[in-house]
């Protein structure tokens, strides 16, 4: 229907006939696959706050389409209320999820686009046309980084990754899993396992759901066990996505990837990051970034049947920082980083 199909799973597509934005439904998986059809920039932010749509550059990609979508709907005769209108869009969207860096990044570049033109119809059309461009350029990346990062997997590579860094993640293919793919697709045997992901269950819903879907040998592993699998040596690397990746190397991720990083090193066991360079935010300082924190039920019930006491104090942050001393490079699209992270990061940005 939508966009040509080449990758297997597409996360994020555009029906330009409709114009709409068509994601898969993330809330129902691994039992349904489903798509929302998005028309409003309204809804779009509704799939990127109740995780519809996740992962930094899915979260990215959809959130440019919703611009988009609030300049197609606008009824606006002048540039003026056009713009008031966008940047009503603009920051409805941008208060969506405050920690991977992708969202303000895209909206960034779809808002440049508006403020640019110089009539509604052309800044209709740049709007559009950017969003298109970075579903594209989405696919492309991640393509280019899995080819960049399958050089460090070896034939027979039993790989732990945590959360959902994979086609679900992004429009397709995948960062993470990305890699993994891409080591396939070289004729390596690579084996995953995959850590649940409490509480939202990324890994055991997500992760395994789409390597099922892609033919690639994976099991599930609770988060508890990882210490346990990496003494036995059932591990021998890990990968894993980013939220916001910055300047000095310090790494932002789902909650327990911080863990997985500590318990890797004490095991002499290679943790990798895989990241675009649209996750990277060369201007904060750990302190300046905003961890989310979600809601309560998420921990105290599972699949809806309460779990814990009643009137229990609950701790529910979203993500964590993996410091640069735990991680043995990150992987590009345009290369391999290795520390010390603040040389190789200026490089690859020309700094
Ligand atoms: O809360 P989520 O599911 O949006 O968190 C996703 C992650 O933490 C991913 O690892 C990260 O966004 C990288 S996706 C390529």
């Amino acid at each position: 229907m939508h966009m040509e199909y080449r990758y297997g799973l597409m996360t994020v597509q555009w029906d330009d006939k409709d114009k709409s934005l068509v994601l898969i439904d993330q809330r129902r998986l691994p039992n349904r696959l489903e798509y929302i059809r998005c028309k409003s920039h309204e809804q779009v932010a509704d799939c990127i706050k109740s995780m519809a749509v996740r992962g930094a550059p899915a979260i990215g990609v959809a959130a440019a389409f919703g611009l988009a979508l609030a300049a197609i709907n606008s009824k606006a005769k002048d540039k003026e209320s056009f713009m008031h209108e966008i940047d009503a869009a603009f920051k409805l969207l941008r208060a969506t999820r405050p920690t991977a860096i992708n969202l303000f990044w895209a909206l960034e570049r779809i808002m440049s686009k508006a403020r640019g033109a110089d009539s509604i119809d052309k800044a209709r059309e740049a709007m559009l046309s950017e969003a298109v461009a970075m579903l594209k350029e989405d696919l492309d990346v991640n393509r280019r980084l899995g080819d960049h990062g399958s050089l460090l997997l070896n034939d027979g590579d039993r790989v732990l990754t945590h959360c959902n860094a994979g086609a679900l993640a992004t429009v397709g293919y995948g960062t993470a899993l990305g890699v993994i793919r891409a080591a396939k697709e070289k004729g390596k045997r690579i084996s995953v396992i995959a850590t649940e992901t409490r509480p939202v269950m990324q890994g055991a819903r997500l992760t395994a759901f789409e390597l099922k879907h892609d033919g690639i040998d994976v099991s599930i592993a609770p988060d508890t066990s990882v210490a346990l699998l990496m003494a036995r040596g059932m591990i021998d690397k890990v990968i894993v996505g980013a939220d916001r990746v910055l300047r000095d190397g310090h790494v932002f991720n789902k909650i327990g990837t911080y863990q997985v990083a500590i318990l890797a090193k004490e095991h002499n066991i290679p943790f990798y990051v895989a990241a675009p360079l649209s996750s990277f935010d060369l201007k904060s300082k750990v302190e300046d970034v905003i961890i989310e924190e979600r809601a309560y039920d998420e921990v105290v019930k599972i699949a809806r049947r309460r779990i814990a006491p009643k009137g229990i104090r609950v701790f529910n942050p979203a993500f964590d920082v993996t410091p640069p001393t735990l991680i043995t490079a990150i992987i590009t699209e345009k290369g391999v980083l290795e520390p010390p992270y603040e040389q190789s990061i200026a490089s690859v940005f020309n700094l």
